[in-house]
């Protein structure tokens, strides 16, 4: 007898039915560029439809994702107080306390979820502190605590640390018990990959780095070692871990969902992003069907949740 998968395709109804992956905006974490001094939204030309915001319009547009019905933000500051170690990010009158602060204010209910790290502010864009021409680990945690600590005071939900130093989710995790943060939840880039499709975000932040991560980011090649080092911060006490970039890395987060309990996150990047962008923009691709295929990708490789600029536009697909 001949097996006809086609019975379960037949229309749309069926395929619905049948379907084992759904997207939602329950799903999805929109990230959110703020720079401090300047007064007009600033369109950002390797990532065209996301804008860097002035501070002034933050609290606008946190309700107008809110009406939307995005529940999840994880904003990045473009500073204009860089120094050597990124102190700005543990000044409680800094650009990150203040971006955390503004959003509880405008929407207390919104999940703030701020990138924890320090490249956006030091004045060599790496995302740490240098010593000679390289990132010194414990030195760079010693920071990450106190960034940690500054933006749960200022009322962050769930940190989301970025800079792929040794320890820093055992010593973070520390930290905020002991600073009485005990329920600000961990978000770790733990399978961060050092990776040319952060071209774009680059640009969209001013950075200032003249070479490269691969001192501190994994390397591409290496799907094993990624695993093991997403495997370690869940023993340092991580919530939930983190695959970035996605879809060139989906074997990672596939391997990575039958390893551990914990929920899964993936990082649609900026490079991502723009792929789909430019293409639709030349008429080569259509967009709204491209940008759910690759979000259902992730979610059917094993993301309980996905970053992915493209959520205030989804947002606005759903709700047509
Ligand atoms: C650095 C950081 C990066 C991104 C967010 N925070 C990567 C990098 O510059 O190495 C990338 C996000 C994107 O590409 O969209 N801590
Ligand atoms: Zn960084």
């Amino acid at each position: 007898m001949l097996k006809r998968f086609r019975r379960l395709r037949r229309n749309e109804v069926m395929r619905d039915l049948v379907r084992e992956t759904q997207v939602s905006l329950n799903d999805l974490i929109c990230p959110l560029f703020i720079e401090e001094g300047i007064s007009a939204p600033h369109p950002i030309s390797s990532l065209p439809g996301i804008e860097r915001l002035p501070e002034s319009a933050l609290a606008a547009e946190v309700e107008a994702l809110w009406n939307l019905g995005v529940r999840y933000v994880m904003p990045f500051g473009i500073s204009h107080h860089k120094d050597e170690t990124g102190s700005d990010t543990w000044n409680d009158e800094g650009l990150l306390a203040r971006m955390v602060r503004t959003i509880k204010q405008a929407c207390p209910q919104m999940m703030v979820i701020p990138d924890i790290c320090f490249c956006e502010y030091t004045s060599h864009g790496h995302c740490g502190v240098l010593e000679e021409n390289h990132v010194c680990n414990d030195a760079t945690v010693e920071n990450l605590v106190k960034q940690s600590v500054t933006a749960a005071r200022a009322g962050a939900d769930m940190l989301a640390p970025s800079a792929m130093m040794d320890g820093q989710i055992r010593a973070m995790r520390e930290g905020l018990d002991a600073a009485g943060f005990e329920n600000v939840a961990i978000l770790a880039h733990s399978a961060k990959f050092a990776s040319s499709f952060y071209g774009p975000f680059r640009v969209a932040v001013d950075s200032e780095l003249d070479g490269d991560r691969k001192g501190y980011q994994l390397d591409y090649a290496n799907g094993r070692q990624a695993l093991a080092d997403a495997m370690l911060d869940e023993e340092e006490g991580a919530d939930i871990l983190m695959v970035k970039p996605a879809l060139a890395y989906l074997d990672v987060l596939a391997r990575l969902r039958e390893r551990t309990l914990l929920p899964l996150a993936c990082y649609q990047v900026g490079g991502e992003y723009a792929s789909i962008k430019f293409a639709a923009q030349a008429g080569a691709l259509d967009e709204r069907a491209v940008v759910f295929e690759t979000l259902t990708a992730c979610k059917r490789a094993g993301a309980d949740m996905i970053v992915s600029y493209y959520t205030k536009q989804v947002a606005e697909w759903l709700a047509e």
